[in-house]
């Protein structure tokens, strides 16, 4: 079960944290993966991951925020490979402020990034898929899409909006047999979440709100992945995946 050998993955946000994580997880279960991000040396580190599981692997230093930089690396990878089974549409930011004192520059980041680089990737992506009538793609929405949190409107508003888009491009597309489904994960210790970790007192609030009262670690991303990755997940679709230790359960 949950063989991914023959297919090809393409995952943004694959330099570090959960998009590296969930890259070589689709490796180990046999996929070869295209990793996209900006940081060339962080990507390198990625791809040995990926290579250890005896997979073929590409390193595409792209900004998700170019329709044209996307434009080349899915060109690479199906050049490379022959075609895309799987995208992974993770590459992420978050800017923590209070509503009133985010500036234009904090919205479009954040928009630019989270929802245009989402929606770029897709279609630069899903036209493939389209044609050869099959795919899967699985975007990293967040909790956040459910429920707010104070500093963290306009991340909120992007993971909303981003799980919205994979349930209507899950009904446009199934004629297609392509599949697009959301993770949504809780606390997750990375890069992004550093900020909350400086202090303790947000760090002992934050485990009181989790019943398993731990964070979350990259690896637990990885196998969602690789089940919506999978032919065993052929009749899933439309669906958001909450990861979060049952944060948002009570
Ligand atoms: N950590 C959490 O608790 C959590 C919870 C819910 C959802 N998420 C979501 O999960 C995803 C990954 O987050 P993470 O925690 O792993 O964060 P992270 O460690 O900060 O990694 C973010 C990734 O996004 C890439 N990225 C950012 N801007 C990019 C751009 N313009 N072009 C290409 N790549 C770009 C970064 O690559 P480069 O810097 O190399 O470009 C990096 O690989 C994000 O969408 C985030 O919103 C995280």
């Amino acid at each position: 079960m949950f063989d991914l050998k023959g297919k090809t993955a393409f995952v943004t946000g694959a330099s570090r944290g959960i998009g590296r994580s969930v890259a070589v997880s689709l490796a180990e279960a046999g996929a070869d993966v295209a990793l996209i991000g900006r940081d060339t040396a962080a990507l390198e580190e990625t791809l040995a991951g990926v290579k250890a599981h005896g997979r073929r692997a590409l390193a595409l230093k792209t900004d998700v925020t170019s329709a044209d930089s996307i434009a080349a690396a899915v060109a690479q990878t199906v050049k490379e490979f022959g075609k895309i089974d799987t995208l992974v549409c993770n590459a992420g930011v978050q800017r923590l402020k209070p509503f009133l004192d985010m500036q234009p520059d904090d919205w479009r980041s954040l928009i630019s990034t989270n929802l245009e680089g989402a929606i770029m990737t897709m279609q630069a992506v899903g036209k493939g898929m389209v044609e050869q009538k099959s795919g899967s793609i699985i975007t990293m929405s967040s909790i956040y899409s459910f429920v707010g949190a104070p500093w963290n409107s306009i991340y909120c508003m992007t993971k909303g909006g981003l799980s919205q888009l994979s349930k209507a491009l899950a009904v446009e597309w199934a004629r297609y047999n392509v599949r697009v489904n959301a993770i949504c994960p809780g606390w997750i210790e990375t890069d992004l979440t550093k900020p909350y970790m400086q202090d303790q007192k947000t760090v002992d609030a934050g485990l009181r709100q989790i019943p398993l009262r731990r964070f979350g670690k990259p690896e637990d991303i990885g196998p969602m992945a690789v089940y919506l990755a999978s032919d065993e997940s052929s009749f899933v679709t439309g669906q958001a995946y909450v990861i979060d230790g049952g944060q948002i359960a009570h």
